[in-house]
């Protein structure tokens, strides 16, 4: 597929500065309001950690940069598993205004209606982005960042799962997950992750090998299903690279 772009990375250290840079191109590309669409899981921690250090915090207009994020479980607010809270932790609480940053209200809302959930989200994007329809001239976010699961998920969605082909929705429930934690998500469909002028997946690790030999044989999975309008870019470390690409 040559509309995805693949960047080979020495290590996950080299990754994260890849991807910082990427993230800080990205806002000076835009003098006005910016939005970026953050990830969870284990893979965008250490991009985090390093945006919450001197250097890279004062090369950040913080004022005008609003931070969302691409999906939620159903976990209270402060556990480690929460994907907004990994962030704020990480990095937002420190350096963000509070009204710039856009979680998911997972953890005070019903998780036996997770759609519910995803109604409220999808008002405030809506809300933020001024229109009900997605115009493909005016992406919602400059960057979206990404992730892959061992099954190829991406975002909360999973193979085979009807919010995969979810189209007049934003954001939908996901009440049961193929990965644990086992609990619901509420996930941004297809069409909103891909409104932006970026959209970067951090790839890192041999666990992850196997399935990106996968994905970069067009497997029809979930991760590439999911391209931006604009750039699709994946960043990948040496342990994590099929062995025959490139
Ligand atoms: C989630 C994430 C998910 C993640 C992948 C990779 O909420 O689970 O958004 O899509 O990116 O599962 O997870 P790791 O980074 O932990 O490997």
């Amino acid at each position: 597929n040559d509309d995805r772009h693949v960047v080979a990375v020495a290590d996950p250290t080299e990754l994260a500065k890849a991807a910082a840079e990427r993230l800080l191109a990205r806002i000076a590309a835009n003098s006005g309001r910016v939005a970026i669409c953050l990830t969870g899981g284990s893979s965008p921690k250490q991009l985090y950690q390093l945006l919450a250090t001197d250097a890279y915090r004062s090369r950040i207009p913080w004022q005008r940069v609003h931070w969302f994020i691409g999906d939620e479980r159903f976990v209270p607010a402060d556990d480690p598993l929460n994907n907004m809270g990994m962030a704020r932790a990480t990095f937002l609480d420190r350096c963000a205004p509070a009204t710039n940053i856009h979680p998911i209200p997972t953890a005070t809302a019903d998780p036996a209606d997770p759609d519910r959930c995803a109604a409220l989200y999808e008002q405030e994007l809506r809300s933020f982005y001024g229109a009900d329809t997605l115009d493909p001239a005016h992406p919602l976010f400059d960057l979206v960042l990404m992730g892959v699961g061992p099954d190829g998920h991406t975002a909360s969605l999973f193979p085979g799962d009807p919010a995969l082909d979810a189209t007049a929705r934003w954001v939908v429930g996901v009440p049961k997950a193929n990965v644990e934690p086992f609990v619901p998500r509420v996930t941004l469909t297809l069409p909103t992750l891909a409104s932006c002028r970026e959209m970067l997946f951090e790839v890192a690790g041999g666990a992850k090998r196997a399935i990106l030999t996968r994905l970069f044989a067009g497997e029809n999975l979930p991760a590439n299903r999911a391209r931006s309008t604009g750039e699709t870019i994946w960043l990948v470390d040496r342990d994590a690279l099929p062995e025959d690409f490139g």
